[in-house]
């Protein structure tokens, strides 16, 4: 029993065995695997399952019950390198994406990608989240990235998937000087007819990642009839990850801004502008019962545990509990002001909802989950990108919970206070949130997904502000 996989070099094995004659020496080898085949193209999906191996040894006689972490299963050379090639194995493959457009988006964009990896059979390596949407914040905090692990959970996630998943931070030395040259597909200008490029993300930058740009073939597009749709399909992208569409489709490639080198889209480690803009059928794919990105991805994309824990910490405080009380089933609301205000072609207190309209879904809500579940949610809690403090006041009027973070960014960090509302909104029983937001759509999925809940959505802008209720 002594064959060892070569490939398999770092296996984290939890052992438990009987001896069943005293004074026997045992010992395990290993265990064989299938993974990854030297030869093969794809992955074997199903190496990644929690096995049990029982070996019965003959002599001397002991049976050894071999558990190993499945979800360890090694698709990386070792620690991070300066040039991320020197981490990437001859017999794996890879993909990945730069987004760029705000936390959830880039969440959103980052399941689009695992769900291309699983069409693909493709290891997908994970950015770190830009803080795009902290640009408008305070100009003397400098806000940095935070990675995927930190904020999702990312061991639950590749064992729920059964696939292997890694983070940029795993495969290049955060540290590391080195420029890496990769060549990558650029899906926005194959997509987007007037554009002059590719979607903008400040991650390559960041990974020092000089990247020479293929513009994908047209028939990428979802609807070609279509010049100001932006949806790249799945199925399209997924055709370029093979030797058949990616050689017929080469194409002058752009010079790399950096080293100017020109170079065909990496076959290795395929690579794609953004993935925000991917779907199936139609666009904003995520609002529908279908929707594949969210049914095999998203749905299995956990808060990172210790997320959880803050965010119960602050539900406690916020309900006045003592620190190991039960909290008690609240709803949230999702109230998103901010930059939908440029959206806004009327007066803003007439293009938003009044609380009074918002008022209105949350009893709605109340009542269904009494009715439908015999769940009392007394409990409401408002979470909004609002400044204004007469609309607070307004808020506490309504006897709604707000929470406190003038101590979360400097206790924890700039991301908190997002990730902590994200998360507290997705543990409700009920959520009402904002159309058209997606951190809305993603939270009610969330809600309805992990606890069956009760969602509804406020309408805003002229057709759905307060304008709108006058006019009735
Ligand atoms: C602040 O909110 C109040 C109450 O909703 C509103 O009447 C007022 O116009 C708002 N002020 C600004 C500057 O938006």
């Amino acid at each position: 029993m002594h064959s060892f996989s070569s490939a398999i070099r770092r296996v984290n094995i939890r052992v438990l065995f009987s001896v069943v004659f005293l004074g026997s020496l045992c010992y395990y080898a290993g265990w064989l695997s299938r993974w990854p085949a030297p030869d093969n193209s794809g992955l074997e999906w199903k190496d990644f399952e929690a096995k049990r191996v029982t070996i019965t040894v003959q002599a001397p006689q002991a049976t050894v019950t071999v558990i190993p972490e499945a979800e360890e299963a090694v698709v990386l050379i070792g620690s991070p390198t300066d040039a991320f090639q020197d981490n990437l194995r001859h017999d794996v493959r890879y993909i990945t994406t730069w987004p760029g457009n705000g936390f959830t988006n880039e969440a959103m964009s980052l399941m689009n990608l695992i769900y291309l990896a699983m069409l693909t059979e493709r290891v997908p390596i994970l950015p770190a989240f830009n803080p795009s949407h902290f640009s408008g914040g305070s100009p003397d905090t400098e806000v940095v990235d935070t990675t995927f692990g930190e904020v999702f959970d990312v061991p639950r996630l590749a064992k729920e998937l059964r696939m292997p998943i890694l983070e940029w931070w795993q495969v290049k030395d955060r540290k590391s000087t080195t420029v890496d040259s990769l060549g990558c597909w650029n899906v926005w200008q194959a997509v987007m007819e007037h554009s002059s490029g590719p979607q903008y993300s400040a991650t390559p930058g960041k990974l020092k990642i000089d990247i020479s740009w293929t513009i994908a073939p047209k028939w990428v597009k979802l609807k070609p009839d279509a010049a100001n749709d932006a949806q790249a399909k799945f199925t399209g992208l997924m055709a370029l990850a093979f030797p058949e569409q990616r050689n017929r489709n080469l194409r002058t490639p752009s010079k790399s801004p950096l080293l100017g080198l020109s170079l065909p889209p990496n076959e290795q480690l395929l690579c794609f502008d953004n993935l925000y803009y991917t779907a199936n059928v139609e666009g904003l794919e995520f609002e529908h019962d279908y929707s594949t990105a969210w049914r095999l991805v998203g749905k299995h994309l956990h808060w990172n545990p210790r997320i959880e824990d803050i965010a119960r910490g602050y539900l406690r405080r916020t309900f006045g509990l003592g620190v190991d009380a039960t909290i008690p089933p609240y709803i949230t609301i999702h109230v998103r002001h901010g930059d939908f205000k440029g959206a806004c072609h009327i007066p803003l207190d007439e293009c938003f909802a009044p609380l009074s309209a918002i008022a209105r879904r949350v009893d709605e809500v109340k009542e269904e989950l009494q009715r439908l579940k015999d769940i009392t949610a007394a409990h409401v809690i408002l979470t909004s990108d609002e400044t204004n403090i007469t609309w607070w006041d307004e808020v506490a009027a309504y006897g709604w919970y707000r929470i406190d973070h003038s101590a979360t960014a400097p206790t924890y960090g700039a991301w908190y206070p997002v990730l902590i509302d994200t998360a507290i909104q997705s543990e409700g029983k009920g959520f009402v949130g904002t159309d058209r937001s997606t951190v809305s759509l993603i939270t009610a999925r969330r809600v309805k997904e992990w606890h069956d809940g009760v969602v509804r959505s406020v309408k805003w802008g002229e057709g759905g502000g307060r304008r709108s209720l006058r006019k009735k």
